[in-house]
């Protein structure tokens, strides 16, 4: 394969830079040339795209967000789209495509490939929602951003005898708040795949109340509600005064964990040995601490990745 292209699409996640500079260096040891397209697929439709030298890469393994900038392109989800892109990457000599991106964006590489252009996934999303693969790339950066923000909320809650509601992100997955949920000792995490019993909570949080306890931390997933409005459903039944934090975008961003790090050059190096072995239509994945390929479409047609019952035990369990 003589000329490659890589993107990052839809939101984007800390580790995506240490993946594109894995996949231009490891293209260009292996004599290709990697085209860098810009915005994601949008980039594709408005040509927005440079030829990637080892210096378009110094300097970025520990930025976070992606360099090449990313977008939620509308266009890749008509069939015109799609074509657009095929043409516009065999216009450029493009012999295979690596995409970096969560669900949305793997669904646009497996239209991409299966229209004939050899592509690749790299699973990135903060929300591990991603099937076949344990962890997707900004996963950890995003929990250690949540871990630091409800060990800061706890100091100043337990200075005035305050329950917190600590609202993450994960869309329709409540991986984010149940695993920081462990690794804070929050009282409880509410997530979508779990049903949850408000008067139970409150019944709970008000005999901790009684007992002396000065903070309660409630990590909401905001696939299960939204924070505020469960605050205002509990704030005059469980004696603590309540308090809401929604942490939004700042869970996405910040220097990558060397997990992330770590996992983006694993990533990246993996895709282009699989472009360069002739595999068609596959994602980078990690199962038991191994880098696996799987399936594109069928990564795309199962839904998102289930939930570890274990872990809402877990949570549920040490926090008596
Ligand atoms: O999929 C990643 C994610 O951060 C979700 O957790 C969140 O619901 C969504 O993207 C936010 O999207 P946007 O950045 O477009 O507001």
């Amino acid at each position: 394969m003589k000329r490659i292209a890589v993107l990052t699409s839809g939101g984007d996640c800390s580790g995506m830079n240490a993946a594109i500079r894995a996949v231009v260096r490891a293209g260009l040891v292996e004599g290709m040339e990697v085209v860098g397209v810009q915005k994601g697929f949008q980039g594709l439709i408005d040509r927005q795209y440079e030829i990637m030298s080892t210096r378009s890469v110094s300097n970025v393994l520990q930025r976070g967000g992606t360099f090449l900038q990313s977008a939620r392109c509308k266009e890749m989800l008509t069939p015109e789209g799609q074509q657009l892109v095929v043409e516009n990457l065999r216009g450029l000599g493009v012999e295979g495509l690596i995409v970096i991106g969560g669900d949305g964006s793997l669904k646009g590489a497996d239209a991409i490939s299966r229209r004939g252009l050899p592509v690749i996934g790299i699973p990135a999303s903060i929300d591990n929602d991603i099937p076949f693969t344990d962890m997707a790339l900004g996963v950890d950066t995003a929990l250690n951003n949540i871990a630091r923000a409800v060990d800061n909320v706890k100091d100043t809650a337990s200075s005035h005898d305050r329950a917190f509601l600590v609202e993450t992100m994960g869309r329709n997955c409540g991986y984010l708040a149940v695993v920081s949920a462990i690794a804070c000792g929050a009282e409880y995490s509410l997530i979508p795949e779990e049903p949850y019993n408000l008067n139970e909570i409150c019944q709970e949080l008000r005999r901790r109340y009684r007992e002396g306890r000065s903070n309660s931390i409630i990590m909401v997933a905001e696939g299960a509600g939204s924070a505020q409005k469960i605050a205002e459903q509990i704030k005059d039944r469980i004696g603590f005064e309540t308090r809401v934090i929604v942490l939004g975008h700042y869970q996405r961003g910040g220097s990558p964990t060397v997990f992330d790090r770590l996992l983006g050059v694993r990533f990246g190096q993996a895709a282009v040995e699989a472009l360069q072995n002739g595999e068609h239509g596959k994602m980078v994945g990690m199962a038991c601490a191994q880098v696996q390929l799987s399936d594109l479409h069928e990564v795309i047609s199962s839904g998102i990745r289930p939930i570890d019952k274990m872990l809402p035990q877990l949570a549920n369990r040490l926090s008596v």
